[in-house]
């Protein structure tokens, strides 16, 4: 298969399809009560997951703090940090055909997490941050012939070029762009405008458009 969905469309896999999607933002605890978060509603993900789910699929759905209710027909995870998010993906990666990276993962968290709330001392604070796991890029490098990975890329900032060196360095098939500059779209909103970018050259864009018709685009494409 040179074409990312080619083999699935063909025939390649003769079994259920099994999809794997991480949705939503991820929390970086500082101490018990506090983290380091961003503004992802999971809206994307949860579509994509609904749309696999209606094509029959089988949908692992590994997901950070939403305020979603779970897709009818996949299986939820629910997770916390990067590192729980990993944790939960790496075997469902094995598992699956489609993997499709959605979450909004924190890419720094605190270097400790402090047992007890932290107490304010009239001083600055200052936030010793370490890297988290790229799950995506360490998921793509084990990839297995035929396998399929998805990523997004939100940019506020020369959007096509940044999803294309992700969708290389990812080792992707795929990468969705998406402008989270724009107010009403993207992240936690209800619609999204997206570039679809396919490592043989692919380049699709579709929207504005209401979140569960974007999902339906992409998993539409993947599997032209
Ligand atoms: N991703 C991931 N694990 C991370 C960071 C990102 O799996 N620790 C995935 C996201 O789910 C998304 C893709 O990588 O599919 C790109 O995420 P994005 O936040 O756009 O890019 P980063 O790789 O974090 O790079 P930067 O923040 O520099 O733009």
């Amino acid at each position: 298969m040179d074409t990312a969905g080619r083999g699935i469309m063909s025939g390649v896999v003769s079994h259920r399809l099994r999809c794997l999607i991480t949705a939503g933002p991820t929390r970086e605890h500082l101490d018990p009560v506090r983290f380091l978060s961003n503004g992802s509603s999971g809206k994307m993900g949860y579509a994509l997951a609904a749309s696999a789910v209606a094509r029959d699929w089988q949908v692992d759905l590994v997901s950070g703090p939403v305020a979603l209710p779970p897709p009818p027909g996949a299986t939820v995870v629910d997770v916390v940090s990067a590192e729980d998010m990993f944790r939960a993906c790496a075997p469902l990666f094995d598992l699956c055909d489609l993997f499709i990276a959605v979450a909004a993962v924190a890419d720094y968290r605190p270097s400790a997490i402090a047992p007890e709330k932290l107490k304010k001392t009239g001083g600055p604070l200052r936030l010793d941050l370490v890297p988290t796991v790229d799950i995506l890029r360490t998921l793509g490098e084990r990839k297995r012939p035929g396998q399929v990975v998805v990523g997004f890329a939100a940019e506020t900032l020369d959007l096509e070029a940044n999803a294309r060196r992700k969708l290389t360095e990812k080792n992707l098939d795929w990468i969705v762009a998406n402008d989270v500059s724009r107010s009403g779209l993207g992240m936690n909103a209800d619609d999204n405008a997206v570039l679809l970018l396919g490592r043989n050259g692919e380049r699709i864009s579709f929207g504005p458009a209401p979140k569960f018709a974007v999902a339906e685009f992409i998993l539409g494409q993947l599997m032209r």
